[in-house]
This record gives C-alpha cells, structure tokens and sequence, in this order.
C-alpha cells in the first residue's frame, strides 16, 4: 500500500480540523483509497494546540527547515495565514519538490504566480481547494466537473461572516454591531474582522474562482470590492418591504464586452435561492453553456468543513502520479487582451432623503431620466420635521450613469442620497 507523510504547518482552526479528521480516518483511508496517510510532522509553537490534539512529541517540528529536509513528508500543508511565513514556508517545501496543500486564499490570490512556477520547476503538486468556499468542492468542480463547458458566470455567497451578520440583521434586526459581537462571540468573525466585513476574503476567492473559471489570470487588484460596514438597519428594512433580502454577493461574468468581477452587498428577491442561504453557510451558481446552472450549497469555513477539502487534495496527491496545475497562466497580471469591465450593468436601489414638498419626486425623477435611469418601483416613507425617505428601485442600467446621477442629485437642493446598492432581480 502507497504511504504517505503528511506534515501540517499550523494547528489553528483548519490545522487543527484537518489533525482530526487523518487521525480519525487513517484505516478507512487504507481501505477506500488504497493509501496509508500518516501525519508524521507538525509545526506549531503553540503547545496547548499540540496537547489538545494529543500530538505526540517526536512529531513536533522545531523549523520549517526540520519539515521540508525530513524525507518521510510527501505533502505539506499550509494552514499559518497571512502572507509573510506561509509564502516563505510554501516555497520552500515546493523548492525541494515536496507537495504543498494550502487552504490560504490571500496568498493564493495573491502569488498564484510565483508559487505554480516554483510546483512547476520543481515538479511538486500544489492544491488549494480549502482556499475557496471551505468544505463546497468548488474548485475541482470548476478543474474537473465542469471542464467540458464555457462557463459564462458564477454568482454566490462566498463568505460566512458577512452572511451570518447580514442574516441576523434581517432575520432579528440587530444592528450591524450587534450581529458582529455575536459573530466574533461565535467564532465566525476574528477580532480584527477587516478582512471579511470590508469584502477582501470574498475578493481573493473571486479573484481565483474566476480565473478558474474563465481560464485566464483574474489579478485580485481587478476585483470591484465593496464591503459591508456601511449597510444600515434602515435599508435591510426597506430592501425587505420590497421584496428583497441583502447579501455580500461575489459575482464573475465573462461577456463580449470582457470580464466583470465584483463583491458587494447587493439585493436579492426574497424568492431567489440565494435569499435563503443563511447565517455561515455559502452557495455558489456557475453557469455554463452546456450544463446551465449548476449551485454548490455548504459550510464555507470552520475546522472541519475546511478540514474536509484539504483531506479530498491530500488524498488527490496521493491518489494521482500526473500533477495538476490551475489551468489559468501562471503571470501576475491579466493577458494584455483581456477585458476588464468598469462600467458593468445592474439594477440599483435608492435611498433618498428628502424635503416632503411638491415637485420633489418630479425633480428626481427628471435627475435619472436624463442619465437614462429608469425606476421599476418606489415607496416613500414620513420622517417627520418636513423631511421624507424615497426608496427606489431602478431598471438595469450602467455604474456610471448610476454614480453620474447621485452626485448630480447630491450637487442639487432636492434631496440627498443616503444609500446606493446594487440589486439582482
Ligand atoms: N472568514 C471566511 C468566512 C472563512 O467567513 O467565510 C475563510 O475564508
């Protein structure tokens, strides 16, 4: 039977998550995969880790330098975070030609580049599917599932955090503070929780999902990224009398026109299959010209659901002697023929505050019409002191023209735009 040396750099959450489940399924392994995978190594400092996993002492590593020279690790896994010590430890081990697994989307979207062509040099494996979506098999979804399709878009809810406080600001009206208390109480959010509620975690996994997808280098710096921390109380309950729910929304097209990668909160008809994804689970919609649409629905994060993808690419490695490669081209810019679209197209949602006086709404009204904005629907709420709120919701017109008007609006006496989101219908 194939053996194979596992060595895992950092025992945190998903480390840690993926320590259980090898110990775990170690003999159910042997059998179903005809493979005997055997954690032989460890780098983590943190020695309570260790003990909580019951780590046995001579698998603790003291450098990365002992992990990559100890010629029982085949693959090595990467769990540290960040960017510093995980892309120094990543091309080390595959600079030696040792498999790397790495679950770090940051780095991945980051350096995709630099690290494939280290894999490839030195004729080493890298996988990165708990980079993405956590436990959704997303990826090989895209590298294997789907490969016989031109896949013309992929919509979802890629980041639990930001769901699981959206969801609680429209499921039990909490303020944006209070759901992130309960999120950082509840392990969803880190104490520095930048990186989720300001849209880079949904950006990095956008950035290598849609270069995936449409087979060429999508730069993380060509992702339109808008978080969450401006939502208000007010819009979620507005967006709702309407008929819509408020989601971070990831969306990858690929037209005519080029590609268009963007992560914002957005808003959703209540009867569509991503108002229903809630709390910390996430979906994905890929579409593709044969297959149609096709949705992944899971847990995007936590110990083991991630533990779970980084278990599937180990056994991958083990299972397979051709060593794969993203199939995107291994620069750090985007091919200099590809398109990038700024200007995208969407319905918008518009919250005004203005003077409750005639003529006002005719004003607005004039305002949009002149940047060809036109409104599918409407509704104006007292606020008391003379002043009204108009919530509005547009056809499916150009960013700017959306950006053109409210700043003429904004320029104007006639009312202030309090919110601009945009909408799928
Ligand atoms: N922080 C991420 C999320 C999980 O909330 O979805 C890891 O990407």
């Amino acid at each position: 039977m194939k053996k194979i040396g596992v060595a895992i750099l950092g025992l945190g959450v998903v480390g840690g998550g993926t320590y259980q489940i090898l110990e775990k399924h170690r003999e159910f392994y042997q059998k179903t995969q005809n493979v005997d995978i055997e954690v032989v190594s460890v780098l983590e400092m943190n020695r309570a880790r260790t003990e909580s996993l019951g780590v046995p002492e001579e698998k603790i590593a003291a450098n990365i330098a002992e992990v990559v020279c100890n010629p029982d690790v085949n693959v090595i896994v990467e769990c540290i975070g960040g960017t510093a010590a995980a892309k120094e430890y990543t091309l080390a081990a595959l600079n030696v030609g040792r498999t790397v697994v790495t679950s770090n989307k940051e780095l991945y979207a980051k350096y995709s580049h630099e690290l494939e062509r280290a894999a490839q040099r030195h004729n080493a494996g890298l996988f990165f599917e708990a980079s993405c979506v956590g436990g959704v098999p997303i990826i090989r979804t895209l590298l294997d599932g789907l490969q016989g399709n031109r896949i013309s878009s992929l919509m979802g809810i890629i980041n639990g955090t930001t769901n699981y406080i959206l969801t609680k600001m429209t499921c039990a009206g909490m303020s944006y503070e209070a759901a992130l208390a309960e999120a950082k109480k509840l392990g969803y959010a880190e104490a520095d929780p930048s990186s989720d509620v300001e849209g880079f975690d949904a950006a990095y996994k956008l950035s290598i999902l849609s270069s995936l997808a449409f087979h060429t280098k999508v730069p993380f710096s060509k992702v339109f990224r808008e978080g969450i921390t401006n939502v208000s109380e007010e819009d979620i309950l507005d967006g709702k009398q309407l008929g819509y729910v408020l989601k971070l929304l990831a969306i990858g097209k690929n037209t005519d026109a080029g590609i268009e990668v963007r992560v914002h909160p957005t808003f959703v008809r209540a009867d569509h299959p991503l108002a229903s994804v809630s709390d910390g689970f996430n979906a994905v919609f890929v579409e593709g010209d044969s297959v149609g649409e096709v949705m992944l629905y899971g847990r995007g994060a936590g110990s083991l659901p991630t533990g779970s993808a980084i278990v599937s690419d180990i056994i991958y490695a083990a299972t397979h002697t051709e060593i794969r490669y993203s199939t995107f081209k291994n620069g750090e810019e985007a091919e200099k023929d590809v398109n990038f679209v700024e200007d995208f197209m969407s319905a918008y949602y518009l919250r005004l505050s203005v003077s409750d006086e005639p003529g006002v709404l005719a004003k607005i009204a004039s305002v949009l019409g002149k940047y060809h904005v036109s409104i599918v629907e409407m509704i104006q709420r007292e606020k008391g002191d003379g002043k009204a709120s108009i919530v509005l919701v547009t056809h499916a017109t150009h960013e700017f023209a959306i950006k053109n008007a409210v700043e003429k609006i904004n320029s104007t006496e006639i009312a202030n735009v309090e919110s601009v989101l945009r909408v799928v219908s």
